[in-house]
């Protein structure tokens, strides 16, 4: 077992009547990268600062390294914070940036130099030290931000949307560098997001959040193939949604005492399925049913496929179920819109939640 380094205990934050966090608990590794993934409006900052000290709980308790920290302010916690809008001072070129801390610590100008300089190559950016940051890129920008965060030794580090204003290729490159840079100082870092795929690719750990609740706390492949709920399934990744079965001829079910098992707990059973979970067959047999090709998707890596239900006695959420398919596959078979297929679920592959 790792070590605990962060550990929220019933963390509740209320904004008059209104709860912006409810009962939150969370155990957080030391080393981890975690990202506190979920829609706008969920919580995701003010969980942010309740951790860093910038706000209070209106009850519950933080500990750090085992230490009750509730109420020490955010200087008794050690941490280095990167915002979303870079916040360098645009009056100080780099060097005088991420000097800035170090100066106030009133370290040696000896040391300070060497640390700026080690700090300034491991975010590859040597060569721009006297520049200011009008004069640099946005993803220059934020790397300079988290080696200003870093140069402080900090014993962890909050992100809170550091690449969102980032465009998707500068985005995916400092992606990879704060995850290399972080893996290697081994530094705890919790990452809010609402980027689904920046969570996956990113992440030890991800915690999904809605409404003001922890929905669920994952490995990225956990929460991917494993989601608890509808609502986690369906933020994370693409899923098809659907009640009831098929004709009599085609009986998805695959795990019948798991569906009868949930069907006892509530009326209503949701199945759910990926589209990349979905399978053509060549002769329609027990457990597929036909279905007509509605929409044909270029994806780059392959087709996705917008079908229609032709059979009866299931209903689909979406009016479209989707099925994403090989670019080899699609060409051999050489599919076009009004095409009928024979489908099938992948064996195990289907979800079943209890509808909310
Ligand atoms: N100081 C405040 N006073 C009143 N309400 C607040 C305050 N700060 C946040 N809230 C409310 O608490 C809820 C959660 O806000 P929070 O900023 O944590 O959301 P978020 O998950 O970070 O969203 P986003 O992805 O949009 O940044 C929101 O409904 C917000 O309006
Ligand atoms: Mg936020």
């Amino acid at each position: 077992m790792s070590e605990i380094f962060l550990d929220l205990k019933h963390i509740k934050k209320k904004y008059g009547s209104f709860t912006a966090l409810s009962d939150i608990n969370l155990q957080i590794k030391k080393g981890e990268l975690v990202c506190l993934l979920g829609p706008s409006g969920c919580g995701k900052t003010t969980l942010l600062r309740i951790i860093a000290g910038l706000e209070k709980p209106t009850d519950g308790e933080v500990y750090i390294n085992g230490n009750n920290v509730t109420s020490y302010p955010p200087s008794r916690r050690n941490f280095g914070i990167v915002f979303q809008s870079y916040a360098l001072f645009p009056n100080m070129t780099v060097y005088e940036n991420i000097a800035f801390g170090l100066k106030n610590k009133h370290l040696p100008k000896s040391e300070i130099d060497k640390k700026v300089k080690e700090i300034l190559e491991q975010v590859n950016l040597s060569s721009q030290i006297k520049k200011y940051p009008m004069q640099l890129s946005g993803g220059q920008q934020q790397r300079i931000a988290l080696a200003r965060a870093l140069v402080m030794s900090p014993d962890f580090l909050l992100l809170d949307e550091p690449l969102s204003a980032l465009d998707a290729k500068v985005r995916e490159k400092v992606r990879k560098e704060i995850r290399s840079l972080q893996q290697k100082l081994g530094i705890t870092t919790i990452m809010v997001t609402h980027d689904q795929e920046e969570a996956l690719t990113m992440a030890d750990t991800i915690v999904v959040m809605n409404n003001a609740c922890v929905m669920q706390q994952g490995s990225p492949t956990d929460v991917y193939d494993n989601p608890t709920s509808s609502f986690v399934a369906d933020f994370i990744g693409s899923i098809n949604f659907f009640k009831g079965n098929l004709s009599k001829n085609a009986n998805i079910t695959t795990d019948k005492q798991l569906e009868e098992k949930l069907l006892k707990k509530s009326g209503n059973l949701l199945k759910a399925c990926r589209p990349e979970d979905i399978e053509i067959v060549e002769e329609r047999s027990l457990n597929s049913f036909n279905v007509q090709i509605h929409n044909i998707e270029f994806h780059g890596y392959g087709y996705r496929l917008w079908l229609s239900l032709t059979e009866d006695e299931m209903s689909l959420n979406n009016e479209y179920l989707s099925f994403d398919i090989s670019t080899e596959e699609f060409f051999k078979r050489s599919l076009s819109a009004g095409d009928i297929i024979s489908i099938r679920f992948k064996r195990g592959k289907l979800h079943y939640f209890e509808e909310e």
